[in-house]
Formats: C-alpha cells, sequence, structure tokens
C-alpha cells in the first residue's frame, strides 16, 4: 500500500514507527528454518513458472530470510548479548534506575538490570504495541547473564526477575525530574536529521541523575549494515535512518562534554581505567565503542 497516495499526506513518524514495530516482531517470531525450507520450495516452483517477476520476488524471500537466519540467529548481531555485557561492564552502578526512551522491546535494560542487580526499570515507548506485544511477547525463558550480588558469581536471570514500568507516552511529555541512574536508547539518534539530533541527546541529559551514565548506541555505518538494511527494506526501512561512525556520534553527543576517548570492546582495559575510582577524569569522562554492528557511546554527566 502506499500510504501516502492513499491518504494524500506525509506518514506522521509515530505511524511509521507502528509499521516498523509490527513488521519487526513478525519476524523476530518466525519460526526461520520452516521459512527457510518453504521460500527454497517456493523459489524452485517459480523457477518451473518461468514467470520471471515471480521468479524474482521468490529469490528475494530467499535473501531475506538466509540474511535474517545470519544476522539474527547464527551471528546473533541484532540482541548481540556478549557484545553488550562486554560494554555495560564496569559502570559504578548500585541497584540504578534505568529509563529506557524508545523501548521496544526492552532488550537493552533487561540486560543492564542483569548485570546491576537490583534494578528499577522504566520503559517508554510511544508504540502501544510495544508494550502489549514487543514486550509482553518476549520469551520469559530467555537467558539474561548477570552476577549474584551477594556471592558475585554468574547468575541468570529472565524478563519475571526485573522490576519494569512499561509507560506508553511520547518521550517529550515525560515530566521525570533527574531521577535516573542510567538514561539509555537504542537505535533512536539515526533516526533524525542532524537539526534535531542535539534535541535527542538532550531528551537523554535531561531526566540523568548529577552522577549517571547515558547510554546511547547506533548501527554503524559500514557496508554489511548497509547491505542488510537494503535488503530487508520492507522490514527495517519505515522512518528516517542514517548509519552513524563513532566519530558523527562524538559530533552530536560530546559536543557539550569535554573528553573522549575511542575505543574499541577489545580494549575493555581502557575503559575499566577510565572508570575506576582512582581515575580523577571519571565525573566528566564520554567514551565512545564499536562492537561488531554498533556504534555504543557512554556519557558521563558532567558536575557542574
Ligand atoms: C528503532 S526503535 C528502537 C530499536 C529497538 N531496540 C528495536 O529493537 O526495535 C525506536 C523506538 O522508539 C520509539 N519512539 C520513537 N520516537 C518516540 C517518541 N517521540 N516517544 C516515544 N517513543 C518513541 C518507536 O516507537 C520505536 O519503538
Amino acid at each position: 500500500m502506499n500510504w501516502e497516495q492513499t491518504y494524500q499526506t506525509e506518514m506522521p513518524p509515530k505511524t511509521s514507527w507502528s509499521y516498523f514495530n509490527k513488521a519487526f516482531h513478525e519476524w523476530f517470531v518466525k519460526d526461520v528454518p520452516k521459512e527457510m525450507t518453504e521460500s527454497k520450495q517456493a523459489f524452485l516452483k517459480a523457477v518451473t513458472s518461468f514467470k520471471p517477476s515471480a521468479i524474482k520476488e521468490a529469490l528475494g524471500d530467499i535473501m531475506k530470510i538466509q540474511l535474517w537466519n545470519y544476522a539474527h540467529r547464527i551471528q546473533d548481531g541484532i540482541w548481540d548479548p556478549r557484545g553488550k555485557r562486554a560494554l555495560f561492564e564496569g559502570l559504578d552502578l548500585k541497584k540504578p534506575r534505568i529509563l529506557f526512551l524508545g523501548a521496544a522491546e526492552g532488550y537493552e535494560a533487561m540486560q543492564l538490570a542483569a548485570m546491576y542487580p537490583g534494578a528499577e526499570i522504566v520503559m517508554v515507548d510511544y508504540d502501544e504495541y510495544c508494550k502489549t506485544t514487543r514486550f509482553t511477547e518476549f520469551p520469559e525463558s530467555y537467558p539474561f547473564l548477570g552476577h549474584n550480588p551477594s556471592t558475585g558469581a554468574p547468575k541468570i536471570y529472565y524478563k519475571e526477575d526485573f522490576s519494569v514500568d512499561y509507560t506508553v507516552e511520547d518521550i517529550r511529555n515525560l515530566d521525570f525530574g533527574k531521577e535516573f541512574d542510567i538514561v539509555l536508547s537504542v537505535g533512536m539518534l539515526e533516526h533524525f536529521p542532524d537539526e534535531f539530533k542535539g534535541e535527542v541527546v538532550d531528551w537523554h541529559r535531561k531526566f540523568l541523575k548529577p552522577d549517571g551514565y547515558v547510554v546511547m548506541t547506533t548501527p554503524r555505518s559500514q557496508l554489511r549494515s548497509k547491505l542488510y538494511y537494503q535488503v530487508m527494506a520492507d522490514v527495517m526501512n519505515h522512518t528516517y535512518r542514517e548509519l552513524m561512525t563513532v566519530e558523527q556520534m562524538w559530533l552530536f553527543t560530546c559536543m557539550r562534554m569535554v573528553f573522549i576517548f575511542s575505543v574499541t570492546v577489545t580494549s575493555k582495559c581502557i575503559m575499566e581505567s577510565l572508570l575506576s575510582p582512582d581515575n580523577p577524569l571519571k565525573n566528566r569522562t564520554p567514551l565512545l565503542f564499536m562492537s561488531e554492528g554498533f556504534c555504543f557511546i557512554f556519557l558521563k554527566q558532567l558536575k557542574t
């Protein structure tokens, strides 16, 4: 359907997010091995029909399911639990209050809560479907690796172990104070043209305790990501999106900050030393990271 033609107006961002969230969730709940078999059978059938349009469509479907299988199931590049654990480690936090802006299914806040037990999570998304379906249907059995605060030993947590309050609201209407230890967004900044990026960063800072962390991630500008968004266009591309480099994230998020350190996941020791209690820069340290598919930034609020 061409929405613009039907309604004779530009699609509002909230509507385009609702299309995105539905399409994305439909792919998440697919029985991928079954769909792979079916797409191959459909392709063979199309070939024997000698209809070029049917063959092209069936080939496109095969490519999409193969790519999804690779990105999501083989690489685990969408939830990316190992990468995210490596990046979230080492923050100076106990029982944090976490605000997740544009939370969708809420994955990253739950991963943080497993690593910083006793966390209180507030998820915010203006698409009600995210609360009623993406979050509600998030598998109860999905294991989040964190640690047991009384023993320090590794511990597996599940969705039901977390304290979550899910608010369906526009971020711009929130009336929280500066009450959160972490304000987080995943895949938000890159959906805004440059003239609005400063405002998006300010949404995060607005609700942060003086000592809190802003954690933001965007997909990385790299050939593989471009290919992914091109092949998966009808699932992923309902809204404006640009792929960003760490340098661009720096430009738009750290303009107001003082220091910048760019490291990779493997340079984790640098992060640890920067965040250690002995580091005199600790309270004013923005950190940028790259994992396989994402750029991450940690901003520690300036104490002014
Ligand atoms: C790209 S998604 C975040 C990526 C997410 N981790 C996922 O897996 O889909 C961005 C989310 O932010 C929400 N969102 C965008 N603008 C918003 C706003 N102004 N207020 C509340 N939620 C918003 C959208 O509904 C969407 O669910």
